[in-house]
């Protein structure tokens, strides 16, 4: 089997390495255009460019307040979507968590469940945060159980907070508070 590149935290099916340069060109680009894709988040309003990539990438490698990890398929080395620990609040450690597979035939597979699995422990053992936390729309079923299945827990619901296509959508907040 073909080595795995740069990895930095390691699971069955996929593994994270840190967001590069080169990274930037090909489909990740088009994760953020799709229409389909993005329609639970706030992606694909205004097209993506050139330009919003490169201010990410360079605030994220210059930064300490965002960590973002590139998901690698294992079998595939394919990229297939990120996931990022953001507004790292270092004073009462916590951050909040995001994350897309951009690759919609990789989609339940198991995939995002393991790369939220694996980032939030780097996020409790390496770290050292307490507590993470997110907001999904509620009819995001897959991301709620990906979610859940890493041990988070529903705190509250923000009501018609998300307006799409004439309907508004709750949110549901989720947190996950550090075992250790
Ligand atoms: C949310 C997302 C990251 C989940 O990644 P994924 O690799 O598809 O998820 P997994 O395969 O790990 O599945 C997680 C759970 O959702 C379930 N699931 C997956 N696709 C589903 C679907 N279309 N309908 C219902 N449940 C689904 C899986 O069965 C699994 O639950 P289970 O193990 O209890 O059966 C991915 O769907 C995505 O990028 N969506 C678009 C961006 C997005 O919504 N990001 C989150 C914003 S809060």
């Amino acid at each position: 089997m073909k080595d795995l590149y740069h990895p930095f935290l390691v699971g069955e099916i996929i593994y994270l390495r840190g967001l590069e340069e080169q990274d930037l060109v090909g489909s990740y680009f088009q994760w953020f255009n799709d229409q389909e894709s993005d329609v639970f988040t706030n992606h694909a309003v205004w097209p993506n460019s050139q330009k919003k990539m490169r201010a990410f990438f360079d605030k994220v490698a210059d930064g300490r307040s965002d960590l973002v990890l590139a998901i690698i398929d294992k079998a595939s080395h394919r990229h297939i979507g990120n996931i990022g620990l953001h507004d790292i609040n270092w004073q009462h450690r916590h951050a909040k968590l995001a994350i897309i597979v951009g690759e919609k035939d990789m989609r339940g597979g198991g995939r995002g469940a393991e790369a939220v699995r694996l980032v939030t422990g780097h996020a409790f053992k390496r770290l050292n945060l307490h507590r993470i936390h997110l907001g999904v729309r509620e009819d995001n079923t897959p991301a709620r159980r990906a979610y859940a299945k890493a041990g988070f827990q529903e705190e509250g619901c923000l009501r018609d907070v998300f307006l799409s296509g004439g309907t508004y959508y709750n949110v549901i907040n989720m947190s996950l508070i550090s075992p250790y």
